[in-house]
């Protein structure tokens, strides 16, 4: 399996095809995609061509949306990871029994880290709706607020990090 990082509770590996049920699963709780600004997926079409025409692609320049997995049991618990949109975007997705494990600030400290150092980015970007309380605690911990901008009438506040100011802070938290 390619796994092309790991931490003390987790284990990433890409999707692939065949991958649509567990997408599916994922993005089917109105609750897990509520501040996604993404409808519940109604079917596993849906979720193929997601797979298919947003996920898969990013492999090949390197990034991606990574299937999280936790170690001990195997489960897998949603995905975290880097996508290139302009800038290189952070995001994750978790179901809700995970929430609340801190399995999500894991994962997204391994996806800067691996970006920082493996991929060589400069600067990792973050938007979460401001409802989203639980994704601006992390987004917090490890980068940098900058402006609010408005999408679909929702206010969506914007982070950024730089290599230089994610290292600094990892030395704070640890
Ligand atoms: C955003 C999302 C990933 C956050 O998940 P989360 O579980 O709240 O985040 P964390 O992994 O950081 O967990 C933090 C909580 O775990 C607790 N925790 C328990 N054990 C822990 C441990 N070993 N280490 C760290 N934290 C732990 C922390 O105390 C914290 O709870 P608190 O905020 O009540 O103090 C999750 O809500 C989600 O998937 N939402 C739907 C999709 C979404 O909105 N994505 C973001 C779009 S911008």
């Amino acid at each position: 399996m390619d796994v092309p990082f790991s931490t003390a509770r987790l284990y990433f590996r890409q999707f692939r095809e065949g991958d649509e049920q567990i997408l599916f699963d994922l993005n089917s709780d109105e609750e897990v995609v509520k501040f996604t600004g993404n409808a519940s997926m109604k079917d596993l079409a849906e979720a193929r061509d997601v797979l298919v025409n947003i996920i898969l692609p990013q492999y090949l320049m390197g990034f991606g949306r990574w299937a999280v997995y936790r170690k001990e049991d195997d489960a897998f618990l949603g995905w975290c990871g880097l996508k290139k949109v302009d800038d290189i975007d952070l995001g994750y997705r978790f179901f809700r029994k995970y929430w609340g494990k801190g399995y999500a600030s894991e994962a997204a400290i391994a996806a800067l880290d691996y970006g920082f150092n493996k991929l060589n980015v400069d600067k990792v970007v973050a938007h979460a709706m401001v409802e989203n309380k639980n994704s601006i605690k992390i987004l917090d911990k490890f980068l940098q607020r900058t402006k609010i901008i408005k999408e679909e009438n929702k206010d969506v506040q914007c982070f950024e990090v730089t290599r230089e100011v994610f290292f600094e802070k990892l030395k704070v938290e640890s």
